[in-house]
């Protein structure tokens, strides 16, 4: 194994770089930079162009890639007008977001993304900003940890297990992974107990990053950026995330509210170039179990016929 796949394995790598449709000459952002699998292949296609490499990790930035084609950026993709108007960048011709955390939060002990391993329970990727799981768990109310579970974990025992947490910080502090999972584990059966826990840690995790907000943010500032004809490439990882992109293909706004001109046409600001979502084959799932969930979705921008 190189050092690369060791960082993360790219999943669905060349449905999604061709889903680019790359121009050799052309401006693209890969804003979950990580381990650099899909920004590498994308640089092979560049040939005059430039990949600008978003991440806001830093342990990601030492996968920054040579040459003079590319440039890190060491921020939440929320931001990304932000920097692309500090690099001088007024439109791109694509974008892709490979959504959440990558194989090496999940590996590194110290990060408490994983229930493999005890340690402080932080998952944060950017470990300068924000509030920890932890300090979530101790702080929020019983309701607020309640919708976490609920909304972004899909799990029925939500509202017990909010109980069961503001019970336990009642003595004392929660500060790890184990202290976590012993909160957990009562209410979860022998053959649902993996898939669950690691339902309630993704919930705690996407709350923990802001993940949603940061998706919307990004979404709505891509679609001002990009070219008429320029391609934005989506992979998600979880049901609501991937809603949250379909509506936004669909209607370009996130409840997916169909919008109509005077005439009754449809108004929407993207073309669809897969119909169907496009899920890694089975051969990919057992390379890299990890694929599992994965769906990718293209669009391209509208406002580019007969060009
Ligand atoms: C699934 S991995 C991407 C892996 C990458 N495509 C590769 O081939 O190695 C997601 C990466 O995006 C980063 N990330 C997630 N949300 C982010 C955000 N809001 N802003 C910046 N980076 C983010 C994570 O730190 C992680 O490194």
């Amino acid at each position: 194994m190189d050092e690369m796949q060791a960082y993360h394995v790219p999943v669905l790598l060349e449905e999604s770089v061709d889903g680019l449709n790359i121009r050799p000459g052309g401006i693209y952002v890969d804003v979950t930079f990580g381990g650099g699998g899909h920004a590498k292949t994308i640089l092979t296609r560049l040939e005059k162009g430039r990949l600008y490499g978003f991440d806001q990790d830093a342990d990601a930035e030492k996968n920054a890639l040579p040459g003079g084609k590319f440039t890190f950026v060491r921020s939440n993709f929320r931001y990304l007008s932000n920097f692309m108007d500090w690099h001088g960048v007024k439109a791109i011709d694509g974008l892709l977001a490979d959504l959440g955390v990558s194989s090496h939060h999940f590996d590194d002990e110290s990060r408490g993304f994983s229930f493999r391993f005890d340690g402080d329970l932080d998952m944060r990727m950017n470990k300068r900003a924000g509030k920890t799981a932890a300090e979530i768990l101790n702080t929020y109310s019983e309701a607020a940890l309640a919708d976490v579970f609920y909304l972004y974990g899909e799990l029925r025992s939500s509202r017990a297990i909010a109980r069961a947490v503001v019970q336990t910080r009642s003595q004392r502090a929660i500060q790890s992974v184990s202290d976590f999972l012993n909160i957990l584990r009562p209410f979860f059966s022998r053959e649902k107990e993996k898939k669950s826990l690691a339902q309630a840690f993704q919930a705690l995790r996407i709350e923990t990053n802001g993940e949603m907000d940061a998706l919307k943010e990004m979404l709505t500032q891509a679609l001002e950026l990009l070219k008429p004809g320029g391609r934005l490439v989506v992979i998600t990882y979880h049901s609501l995330e991937d809603r949250l992109v379909k509506n936004f293909f669909k209607t370009g706004n996130f409840e997916g509210k169909v919008e109509k001109d005077f005439y009754g046409n449809v108004e929407t600001p993207f073309r669809p170039i897969n119909n169907k979502v496009i899920v890694p084959d089975e051969a990919e799932i057992e390379r890299n179990p990890r694929s599992r969930s994965a769906k990718l979705r293209i669009v391209e921008k509208n406002g580019n016929e007969g060009k």
